[in-house]
């Protein structure tokens, strides 16, 4: 079921100061800041050969990843993303299994305008994880 890993989330405290770095000390191509207010992030991407890496920094009020940074404050790994073919197979495949699926259970539109879905970090070893329609 699983496809390529789509990218790697890393929650920042300043997404300015974040990019800043990945230019200029990493030497990597980052893309514009997108707000995404559905989701409560401000996000960019930071393009490497074989995946992209997400840079996420808290939007508005009730951010899914403010309570993630007031943990970790300098920062830290948030979640992976892997590609599926049929995102809708896919969640009813995982909560047949038994997987808990963030939200309302509906895939939202995410950062590349495909459908997305979030599974509980407690089902999967501590980590969450982000489903995209590839
Ligand atoms: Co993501």
């Amino acid at each position: 079921m699983l496809g390529r890993l789509n990218h790697v989330a890393i929650a920042v405290p300043d997404l300015e100061a974040a990019s800043a770095q990945y230019r200029t000390m990493l030497g990597a191509d980052v893309t514009e800041p997108q707000a995404l207010p559905e989701h409560g992030v401000t996000v960019v991407f930071v393009m490497v050969p074989n995946t992209k890496i997400e840079l996420l920094e808290p939007l508005g009020e009730g951010s899914p990843i403010a309570a993630f940074l007031a943990k970790n404050p300098s920062g830290g790994m948030h979640h992976v993303c892997y590609e599926v073919d049929d995102i809708l197979a896919a969640r009813d495949h995982l909560k047949n299994e038994g997987a808990r699926v963030l939200g309302d259970g509906e895939p939202k539109i995410g950062a590349h305008n495909k459908p997305v879905l979030f599974l509980h970090p407690k089902d999967f070893n501590g980590t969450l994880i982000e489903l995209e329609q590839a």
